[in-house]
C-alpha cells in the first residue's frame, strides 16, 4: 500500500531543526513581551469577506492564492493566508482598549508555486498595533523587528521604506501612474497587460523584466505625498535615524495587499540572494478598521517568514543556539519494576529534563541510548542498587576513560545532582 507524504508545499518540522524553531518562537514571545505586546490566537480560517475586505479582491493573493472552500454549513470560508486582517477583525469584535498591541505565531495558506523559501503553509511571527497613528508607533514595530533579527544573529539585513500616503494622495498618485501605464501598457508583462487598470499599483509590485523596466521610469508615489502624510513619513525616519537603524527609501515599495496606507516597509537578507529573499514586511492599514466594518483605527504591523528567518541564518552561518534542549539526565533500570518510573517524576519535579528507555531493554542497550540523548549524566539503577538502596551516577561528558561514576544513597541523590550538575 502506498504510503502518505506532506502535502506540496508543506514541510514536516521534527527535530533537530525543531528546536530552531522553538528558539525562535520563545525568542519574539520575549522581545513581543518586553515591547508590550500580548499573544493573540485567532482562527485558522475566517469568512471569505474578512481577507476579500482586508487585502483587497484584486490582490494575488485573493485571486490566485487562497484555499476557500465550504462547510457543511455551506458558509463559505477561506483559511488565513496572513495574520493582519484576523487580527482587525478581533479588534472590531472585541474592542480591546486601544492601543491594542497583539502579536502573533501563526501558520498562514496561500497557493504559490512552491520553490525554495516559498510554500504552501508557511508560518509567520507578527504583530500588530491597532489604535494610534503615531509615528512613534510605527518606529518602535519596526525597532522590535529590527533588534530581534540582530537577536537571532543576522547582520546582513536591509530595511526597505516606503510611505504610500493616505487614500487623498495615493488616490492622486494611482491617477497619474494609471496615466503612465496606459501609454506603455504594451511594453507590460503578459498578464498586467490585461489587469493593470484595475490596480494600477499592482504592476508596482511585479518582478517581471518588463514591468520593471516599465515602472522604473514612471512617477514616484513619495513625490505625490500630502503635507501631513510626508512629515510623518518624516517623523518615522527620524526616530529610526535617532535608534541608528539605517532604513534605504524604496519609492517603489508598495507591497501586495491593498489595506496598506503611509508607512509600508521590508527587510530583505542580503544573504539569500533569491527572488525570496524578504524576511519581513509590514505597514500601516489606518483604512482597514472601517473597510471591515468597524470605527475608524489606524494600525500597523509586520510578519515575519520563520523558514526564511532560518534560511537566513543558515545563509549566514549563524550556529548560535536560541534555546537550550539539550536533556540533563538518562535513567538506566535494569530491574523492570517501577523504580525508573519513580526517580523520573522525582527528577523532573526537582527541574530536570529527564529521559529513561522502555520496553525492558539490556543495559548495553539502555546505556547506548543514554549516550545519544545527549545527557549530562545516567543514573543506573540494577539490582546491586535496589538492594542496597542506592543509585550510581555516572558522568556522561568526555571520553570512556574520564567518566567518573559513584554510588550514593538514594536519598542524596537530589543534593547531589545539584552539586554535580550545578543546576
Ligand atoms: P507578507 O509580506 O505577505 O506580509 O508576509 C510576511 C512575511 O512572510 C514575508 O516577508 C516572508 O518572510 C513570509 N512569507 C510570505 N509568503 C510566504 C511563503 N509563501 N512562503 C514562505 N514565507 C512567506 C503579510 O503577510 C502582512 N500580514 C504583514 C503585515 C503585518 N503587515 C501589517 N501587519
Amino acid at each position: 500500500m502506498s504510503t502518505f507524504q506532506a502535502p506540496i508545499g508543506t514541510h514536516d518540522v521534527l527535530a533537530p531543526q525543531s528546536a530552531l524553531w522553538e528558539g525562535l518562537i520563545a525568542t519574539f514571545a520575549q522581545f513581543s513581551f518586553q515591547y508590550g505586546f500580548t499573544l493573540a490566537m485567532t482562527p485558522m480560517f475566517e469568512e471569505i469577506g474578512v481577507f476579500n475586505r482586508g487585502i483587497g479582491e484584486q490582490s494575488d493573493v485573493a485571486t490566485k492564492e487562497m484555499y476557500v472552500f465550504q462547510d457543511r454549513g455551506e458558509r463559505t470560508y477561506a483559511l488565513r493566508p496572513e495574520g493582519t486582517a484576523s487580527v482587525v477583525r478581533a479588534f472590531i469584535q472585541h474592542q480591546p482598549t486601544s492601543p491594542y498591541k497583539a502579536w502573533y505565531v501563526t501558520p498562514a495558506f496561500r497557493y504559490e508555486r512552491p520553490q525554495a523559501g516559498r510554500y504552501r503553509q508557511h508560518h509567520q511571527l507578527g504583530v500588530e498595533a491597532i489604535g494610534t497613528d503615531d509615528p512613534a508607533m510605527d518606529v518602535e514595530v519596526i525597532t522590535l523587528a529590527w533588534r530581534f533579527y540582530q537577536a537571532l544573529g543576522l547582520t546582513q539585513v536591509r530595511l526597505l521604506i516606503n510611505s504610500m500616503g493616505h487614500d487623498e494622495c495615493r488616490g492622486r498618485y494611482v491617477d497619474v501612474l494609471h496615466g503612465y501605464l496606459e501609454e506603455h501598457r504594451e511594453q507590460l508583462c503578459d498578464e498586467h497587460q490585461k489587469t493593470w487598470s484595475q490596480n494600477p499599483l499592482r504592476v508596482l509590485d511585479c518582478k517581471r523584466e518588463s514591468c520593471v523596466a516599465v515602472v522604473n521610469d514612471g512617477p514616484l508615489l513619495p513625490d505625490f505625498l500630502c503635507a501631513d502624510c510626508a512629515a510623518h513619513f518624516e517623523s518615522v525616519r527620524r526616530g529610526l535615524g535617532a535608534l541608528g537603524i539605517d532604513s534605504t527609501l524604496e519609492p517603489r515599495l508598495v507591497r501586495g495587499f491593498d489595506y496598506y496606507t503611509r508607512t509600508t516597509f521590508e527587510f530583505i537578507a542580503d544573504s539569500l540572494g533569491s527572488a525570496q529573499n524578504a524576511i519581513g514586511g509590514g505597514g500601516r492599514y489606518d483604512g482597514l478598521s472601517e473597510q471591515l466594518g468597524g470605527k475608524p483605527a489606524s494600525g500597523i504591523g509586520f510578519g515575519s517568514g520563520i523558514e526564511r528567518l532560518l534560511l537566513a541564518r543558515a545563509a549566514e552561518g549563524v550556529t548560535s543556539n536560541l534555546i537550550n534542549r539539550t536533556i540533563d539526565i538518562f535513567v538506566v533500570d535494569t530491574t523492570g519494576q517501577e523504580s525508573a518510573t519513580v526517580v523520573v517524576d522525582e527528577l523532573r519535579r526537582h527541574g530536570y529534563a529527564v529521559e529513561r528507555s522502555f520496553d525492558s531493554r539490556s543495559m548495553k542497550s539502555q546505556m547506548k541510548l543514554a549516550d545519544r540523548s545527549g545527557a549530562a549524566v545516567a543514573l543506573l539503577i540494577g539490582p546491586q542498587e535496589a538492594a542496597s538502596g542506592e543509585i550510581t551516577i555516572r558522568d556522561l561528558r568526555g571520553d570512556d576513560f574520564e567518566r567518573a561514576q559513584r554510588r550514593v544513597a538514594r536519598e542524596d541523590l537530589i543534593l547531589t545532582l545539584r552539586q554535580h550538575l550545578n543546576k
